[in-house]
């Protein structure tokens, strides 16, 4: 096992109809800034839950916080929050609404120009004073509810942010706030979820029994859980399993001690920003590419997959590996995401642009090891096409 350092300070509220207790969650005496995204949580009554939840205190609004959350709009409420003296804020949504409120948090106490913050990668962004965040969680995928990671849209390329105050204080997650979702984005939030953990797993081994099991146990749940409520928007049980599983996932418990890959999501992260594809889409698409490219640095950890994972035991390694590749890209089809490039009438031609892409964002040294260069992308890009 690698060394590691693990503290996560987020104190998660899980289940149904607790919204109330925002009003012991909240500071008694904040000037709160509630931050939410296109609309879903007006329509489905969300919001007045917690504008009610949080009585008497002062509390200012800020929607419009878009999916892929951009700097100018989180630059605009980071003023707002800065005019009104804004003590915390609260988080209504998915992952945008999340992130994008963390960023909020560090802009609006940040002397300067704020864009600046978007440079530092993983690296903690050198801010001295961050606002507390809390979350009420609407949309299980992202893991940001318990983790300090924000990505943020500017200029055609999405930045992570980091800090080790951005952990939210608390997250609220009541599975039944997300019997709202289209089908579309309960799929995007099984197969982001089980992305997260793959890219944490297969890898190369370590001998992190504890961070393996617990592993395999998530990716196990999702296959159960993620066709059963993709059907069954309202099925509690099956919906609770899929929003822990999605905590779980990216939360730094499975990744601690053991390498990342993260090779999958740095290469969707540009198709996201250049053909506007959902997140979990982008996902479904590299990864089996990115697996069948290094299948040889990852051979021993895809034969543990196959067999732990998928009970896939009979064929030689190839073929193993092989089987375990293509059951990942039928379940990602079955809750109904595409898997090709094409599908998303992505031109071949624009590759290249993507590749370009990499390269402009110092995407030239991914993978578990940092030997995957712009030629590796491309091979996968064109295999994923
Ligand atoms: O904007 P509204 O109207 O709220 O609608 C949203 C949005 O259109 C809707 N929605 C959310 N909750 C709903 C709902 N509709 C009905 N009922 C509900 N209960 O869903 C749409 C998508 O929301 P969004 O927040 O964009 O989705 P997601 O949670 O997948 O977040 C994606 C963002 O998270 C980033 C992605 O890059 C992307 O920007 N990520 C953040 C990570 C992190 N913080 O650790 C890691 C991830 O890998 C990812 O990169
Ligand atoms: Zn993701």
């Amino acid at each position: 096992m690698l060394n590691f350092d693990y503290r996560n300070p987020t104190h998660i509220v899980f289940g149904k109809d607790r919204l109330a207790e925002l009003d012991q969650l909240v500071p008694a005496n904040a000037r709160v800034l509630v931050t939410y995204g296109g609309g879903s949580v007006k329509r489905f009554g969300t919001l007045d839950k917690v504008i009610t939840a949080l009585g008497d205190r002062v509390v200012f609004e800020f929607g419009g916080i878009e999916a892929n959350p951009k700097y100018d709009t989180l630059a605009r409420a980071a003023e707002l929050a800065r005019r009104e003296s804004i003590d915390f804020l609260l988080a209504v949504g998915g992952g945008s609404v999340m992130d994008g409120t963390k960023f909020i948090a560090l802009a609006a106490k940040f002397d300067g120009d704020s864009s600046s913050l978007l440079h530092h990668g993983f690296n903690p962004v050198p801010v001295t004073e961050v606002l507390p965040v809390g979350t009420v969680a609407t949309l299980p995928a992202t893991g940001s509810e318990m983790n300090a990671f924000a990505v943020v849209s500017h200029q055609g390329g999405k930045f992570p942010v980091t800090h080790p105050q951005s952990f939210p204080v608390f997250s609220v997650l009541d599975p039944s706030l997300t019997f709202s979702l289209p089908k579309i984005q309960v799929a995007n939030g099984v197969v982001d979820s089980f992305v997260h953990v793959v890219e944490q797993y297969v890898t190369f081994p370590v001998d992190a029994r504890v961070q393996d099991r617990m592993a395999e146990g998530i990716l196990k749940t999702l296959i159960e859980v993620g066709p059963v409520t993709v059907a069954e928007p309202e099925n509690y049980n099956a919906r609770a399993n899929l929003v822990w599983s999605a905590t779980s996932a990216l939360n730094g418990m499975i990744g601690s001690g053991v390498p990342a890959d993260w090779t999958t999501h740095m290469i969707g992260h540009e198709l996201t920003a250049m053909f506007g594809i959902d997140h979990a889409q982008t996902l479904a698409v590299v990864l089996p590419s990115v697996w069948r490219v290094r299948k040889e640095q990852k051979r021993a950890k895809l034969l543990q997959y196959a067999e732990r994972v998928w009970d896939i035991t009979s064929g030689d390694e190839d073929s193993r590996i092989e089987q375990a590749i293509a059951a990942t890209q039928a379940f990602f089809e079955q809750v109904g995401l595409k898997t090709r490039l094409r599908d998303y009438d992505v031109p071949q031609e624009r590759i290249a642009d993507v590749v370009a892409a990499l390269e402009a964002h110092g995407m030239t040294a991914l993978s578990e090891t940092g030997d995957l260069g712009l030629d590796s992308s491309r091979e996968i890009l064109e295999l994923a096409w």
